[in-house]
């Protein structure tokens, strides 16, 4: 078969790291897929920055909506960030022309998933971005198509690895928040404007997703109780350790009696609870539904191979599917089956 084409927008640490394993695992992933997957297109803002890898194979594009538009490529793999642009248009335009996208930016799906998604839809196009959420933990899949026909009663858990970093160090290492907000930076876990982490934001992208996934409805990131770490001191980690607890940063979604309930926010979890044993870049996602009962989904949250892995799954899935195949659609059942937010509430 021909080689899947990819084009690449944003050279950062998933970025680097996703050309990195494709090169490094060319032959390996052409035997599994049963056709070559070839990085043509690239584009960053720095077209000088040494990046660790090879890109002259590949070619660069001054900018990711040319990129998207022009490249000759199969799939747009967007990895540069922001709910705005240029990765709105980019991938606006790359699905316009039923080119399928793959993206790890929860930011953007949470403000605009459902209309990325019908756009996908209407163009023939797949829209697959599983490193959205919780990292390299496959719970897009898990809630989009293995647990398909069972009614979600709940789905909770850490969903940012470098909160859950911040709050293990500052307890084990007796760190302060700042020095650990600094190394989660180094380590490449922080999103590029580390409030986004801290205040709880990134942890509320995340869960509008998971919530239209669990729930079938239309994405609601506004409709979200938020509350960061930023005032979580290291007294009063010690103090809820005197009690039996452990300090998480956890989103919540759940049906209640008068509607889905969305939150964010730190709370306090029995030591002895597996939640509470999830430490570092760690993630950890639990979805209660009633064919299955609970489901508990632990790994590594963030970082660039944690998350070129989740990414290169979604380039796989692609490269696997024949021409003519029955896609997957981007939120687990047509656009126009979702339930608008507000109508599901009152239910
Ligand atoms: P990053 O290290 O900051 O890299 C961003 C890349 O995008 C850089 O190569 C940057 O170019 C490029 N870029 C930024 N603005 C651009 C523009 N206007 N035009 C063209 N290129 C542009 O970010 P990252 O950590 O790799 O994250 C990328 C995406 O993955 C984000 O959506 C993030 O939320 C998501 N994500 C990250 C992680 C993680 O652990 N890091 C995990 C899950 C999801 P330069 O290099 O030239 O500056
Ligand atoms: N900044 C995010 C985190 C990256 O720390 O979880 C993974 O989505």
């Amino acid at each position: 078969a021909d080689a899947l084409k990819i084009g690449i927008a944003g050279l950062g640490t998933v970025g680097a790291s996703l050309v990195r394993i494709l090169q490094e695992r060319h032959e390996a992933l052409a035997t599994t897929c049963g056709r070559a997957i070839e990085i043509t297109a690239v584009t960053a803002r720095d077209r000088n920055r040494d990046r660790g890898v090879d890109l002259s194979a590949m070619t660069w594009h001054d900018d990711a909506l040319s990129l998207a538009e022009t490249a000759d490529i199969d799939v747009f793999v967007e990895l540069m960030g922001g709910a705005g642009e240029p990765a709105l248009s980019a991938v606006k335009a790359a699905l316009s022309r039923g080119v399928h996208v793959v993206t790890a930016n929860k930011a953007l799906l949470a403000a605009h998933g459902i209309a990325l998604a019908g756009l996908a839809e209407e163009h023939g196009a797949l829209l697959n971005y599983e490193a959205a959420v919780a990292g390299g933990i496959p719970v897009i899949k898990a809630l989009r198509e293995s647990l398909t026909g069972n009614t979600i009663s709940r789905v909770y858990g850490i969903m940012n690895g470098t909160c859950n970093y911040i709050l293990t160090k500052m307890e084990k290492e007796g760190l302060s928040f700042e020095a650990c907000l600094k190394e989660a930076q180094r380590l490449g876990y922080a999103e590029a404007d580390p409030a986004f982490d801290i205040e709880g934001n990134d942890t509320a992208h995340k869960l509008s997703i998971l919530t239209s996934l669990a729930f079938g409805t239309a994405i609601a990131a506004d409709d979200i109780y938020l509350e960061g770490i930023t005032n979580i001191s290291i007294d009063d980690i010690h103090a809820a350790a005197d009690l039996g607890y452990r300090i998480k940063l956890l989103g919540v979604a759940q049906r209640t009696d008068s509607g889905i309930e969305q939150r964010v926010h730190p709370t306090m979890v029995p030591l002895e609870s597996v939640i509470a044993q999830v430490d570092g870049v760690t993630n950890a996602v639990a979805i209660e539904s009633d064919i299955l009962g609970e489901l508990l989904m632990v790994g590594p949250g963030a970082g660039g191979n944690a998350t070129a892995s989740a990414v290169l799954g979604d380039i796989a899935d692609i490269a696997k599917s024949r021409p003519g195949a029955q896609h997957v659609p981007a939120f687990g059942r047509p656009v126009t089956a979702l339930l608008p937010y507000k109508q599901a509430q009152i239910q």
